[in-house]
């Protein structure tokens, strides 16, 4: 018999699946039904490792003997599709009735921001089969939800830090970065990546113009408030737009499996420390496709006397600092510091300039 369960994760794929490894985390998400000690080894290891052999003692509601089980984690990778799968079984006691366990655990991105979790048993038990199905999954349900509460646990830095910064109210303004409508009119990319989405003005303004959009960022509450967004607009108006938005975490995070590279890539306002911003630039270059083209944008590192709000020094840069990441091979490649005003906290009108990288491979 089978029991699939589908759950929606506010975190990472990356951090989702650190935490299907952690024995910590299974020990949480089956409690107080179940209750695991560690056999062979005799500790649970800090990390469940793949093709590794785990035994565990399993204890109903803490204190009812179950029997030992066999943990048999195998890992593996499809496209955007990461799975966890265990291939144990009971070895004693009441657990040893299940002659058939298979569980796979299978996280990808959603594609409205948060990370999707599919979980599917599949066990048989003789004639305890049905019996053992409505307990299977009543406790199915209850790990998954103990998991969606737990998620944002999980979350690396980055995504905590963000993810609180997009706690309440809109962050940003909702409109389109100037500079994008600028570089782009007229000549729409069939496909485009948008790193550092955020709330996804950018993005829904490409996917209007036609583009098939991916948008990543490293907070899943942004990227929700953008699918949020671009669904009024399509209830609205009944003209599609076709957004993947998908969390991660672009420094430490492979990008997108499919497409490998995008008529368009573009990244505004992504201040990182500078090793990270370069890790990024790298991945941004190498998804351009031939013939495509790179937009970075940044705040200049003078708008920091402006009195405008911005972020510290050291996540500031230059154009000269992205364009040598530019391959010589690439057919242009323009720096500008284009000028616009903004407003002061006080009010006031400032103007500031911005970092603006625009090549074309
Ligand atoms: C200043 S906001 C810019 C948002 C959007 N591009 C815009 O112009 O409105 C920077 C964005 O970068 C995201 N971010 C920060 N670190 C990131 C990382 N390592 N990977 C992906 N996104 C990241 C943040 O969550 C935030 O949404």
């Amino acid at each position: 018999m089978k029991i699939s369960v589908t759950t929606n994760l506010s975190c990472t794929r990356s951090d989702a699946w650190d935490a299907l490894h952690n024995p910590d985390v299974f020990q949480a998400v089956s409690a107080p039904f179940l209750s695991f000690e560690a056999k062979e080894p005799s500790t649970f290891p800090l990390r469940f490792e793949s093709k590794k052999r785990y035994v565990v003692q399993a204890r109903a509601f803490g204190f009812i003997p179950m029997g030992t089980q066999e943990i048999n984690p195998v890992d593996s990778t499809s496209g955007d599709c990461t799975t966890f799968t265990d291939n144990g079984r009971g070895l004693s006691g009441p657990l040893k009735a299940v002659t058939t366990f298979r569980h796979q655990m299978t996280l990808q991105p959603s594609g409205t921001g948060p990370t999707k979790l599919t979980d599917v048993l599949e066990f048989r038990a003789g004639l305890l089969t049905p019996a053992l199905w409505i307990g299977f999954r009543l406790f199915w349900w209850w790990r998954h939800k103990k998991m969606a509460t737990m998620a944002p646990q999980w979350q690396n830095h980055a995504t905590a830090l963000w993810d609180e910064r997009y706690n309440n109210t809109p962050l940003w303004s909702g409109a389109v970065n100037p500079t994008l409508i600028s570089m782009i009119r007229g000549k729409t990319p069939g496909t485009a990546l948008d790193v550092g989405a955020g709330e996804g003005a950018d993005a829904l303004w490409l996917a209007e113009q036609g583009c098939n959009v991916t948008a990543l960022d490293v907070s899943p509450r942004a990227l929700s408030r953008g699918e949020k967004e671009r669904q009024k607009r399509v209830c609205s108006d009944s003209r599609e737009r076709n957004i993947r938005w998908i969390a991660s975490d672009s420094v430490t995070d492979e990008l997108p499996a499919a497409p490998k590279t995008y008529d368009l890539v573009v990244s505004h306002f992504l201040h990182l420390p500078q090793a990270e911003r370069e890790i990024i630039w790298k991945k941004l270059v190498h998804a351009v496709a031939p013939g495509g083209q790179l937009l970075i944008v940044g705040h200049a590192p003078e708008d920091l006397k402006s009195g405008v709000g911005r972020p510290p020094a050291d996540l500031m840069f230059q154009g000269q600092d992205v364009r040598r990441f530019i391959p010589s091979s690439w057919s242009s490649v323009r720096v500008t510091r284009p000028r616009r005003t903004q407003r002061s906290a006080e009010g006031a009108e400032v103007e500031v300039n911005d970092v603006v990288v625009f090549a074309t491979r």
